[in-house]
């Protein structure tokens, strides 16, 4: 949306993570007056430091997550933004909310190298010698007067680009949106779609930023399970429906599904699902999109229990059996790798990502 907006073109986001459009309004929402916005950023900071720390989310093993000073820094942080929503003006409150959240894994004892919280034995030790940050309150500070920078730049670059074309981007996320049913949007609508949607087998989107959404209060009380169930390709799969051998329709997925599900049964079922799951979306598209639009996709391959799964490959089928032509296949080679997906080892590490170009036929 970032660039988007940078290009003076009007987008529209979808994503079901509730996170996603709060960091969206966060980033590219204008403000009237930057240097009073910045005031009012620093000036709630001192706030929250006073702020009794009285908000503690039901984060299921708080303890295992959090030391005292962190957990009582945080309560202060997110008790001041969240438990007086009218203090503060939603673009200040939504920008601080951004800010709060990129320090929950700064000062908790889950290894910051792997995406899914977990307490590695390199945390473990680092628990045990007492070396785990826990100035969140600190941290807090430093990340807003850094957001603040680039969101400032990013407000004067913007002010400007729109005095040259005489027009201000109108970018829109939609909240909680479905890929799989777009239905915020009409029929031979859009452009052009770009989407990089989850790979099959390689994250857990919802888990891996649980902390974050218990302390931002946008999952009550044993809700993660169903917002994992809204995931393309969610691995919340009932056992019951894993009992007989998955089937999609194209013959070399339906060979790798074959070959999975012997050694792990729901696995070839989360499979089939994101397949599934993945052909309603690109359908979704198709019908979005205008005729003659075009629709990039950016995906990885997978190894899963050992079966090589060139889910490129399947994409693009689905995608011609839709109604869309290819215009062109290219890839990526993945350099940086900071942030590594605790997988089970036979899952394999995706090392390009593809570009898949469509184009809806018609003009
Ligand atoms: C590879 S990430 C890409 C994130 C973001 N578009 C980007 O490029 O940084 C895949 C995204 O798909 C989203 N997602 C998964 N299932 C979805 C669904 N049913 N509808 C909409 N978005 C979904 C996840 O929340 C995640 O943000």
């Amino acid at each position: 949306m970032v660039e988007a907006n940078l290009l003076g073109i009007h987008a529209l986001g979808v994503d079901i993570n509730p996170l996603t459009s709060l960091l969206v309004r966060a980033k590219t929402e204008l403000v009237d007056n930057p240097d009073f916005f910045a005031e009012q950023c620093l000036q709630a900071t001192k706030r929250a430091r006073e702020h009794p720390p009285d908000y503690n989310p039901a984060i299921p093993n708080h303890e295992t997550w959090f030391l005292p000073q962190a957990q009582e820094e945080l309560a202060r942080i997110f008790g001041y933004l969240i438990i007086n929503p009218d203090e503060l003006p939603d673009e200040v409150r939504d920008f601080l909310l951004v800010c709060a959240s990129a320090t929950v894994r700064r000062v908790c004892n889950a290894d910051p190298q792997i995406s899914k919280p977990f307490v590695s034995r390199k945390m473990r030790e680092r628990l045990e010698a007492g070396t785990v940050e826990q100035r969140a309150l600190h941290i807090f500070n430093r990340n807003t007067r850094n957001f603040l920078d680039r969101k400032i730049k990013y407000m004067r670059t913007i002010n400007n680009l729109a005095t040259v074309w005489g027009y201000y981007p109108k970018s829109h996320m939609f909240e909680h949106s479905d890929a799989r049913t777009l239905s915020e949007i009409a029929d031979n609508d859009i452009d052009a779609i770009i989407t990089s949607p989850p790979y099959a087998n390689a994250q857990e989107y919802f888990r891996s930023i649980k902390l974050e959404l218990y302390w931002l209060n946008l999952i009550p009380n044993g809700m993660l399970a169903s917002l994992d169930r809204t995931l393309v390709g969610t691995e919340r799969l009932p056992m019951s429906e894993c009992d007989h051998p998955p089937t999609f329709g194209i013959p070399d997925l339906d060979t790798a599904l074959g070959q999975i599900y012997p050694v792990d049964r729901k696995r070839a079922h989360i499979v089939l699902r994101y397949f599934q799951d993945m052909r309603s979306s690109i359908e979704q598209c198709y019908r979005v999109l205008k005729p003659g639009g075009y629709f990039g996709l950016l995906v990885g391959d997978n190894v899963i229990r050992k079966v090589p799964v060139n889910t490129h490959v399947f994409l693009q089928h689905i995608a011609e059996n839709i109604g869309f032509n290819t215009e062109h296949v290219g890839y990526d080679r993945i350099v940086a790798r900071s942030l590594t997906p605790k997988r089970h080892e036979t899952a394999g590490i995706i090392e390009v990502e593809w570009m898949l170009i469509f184009r809806k036929v018609g003009f």
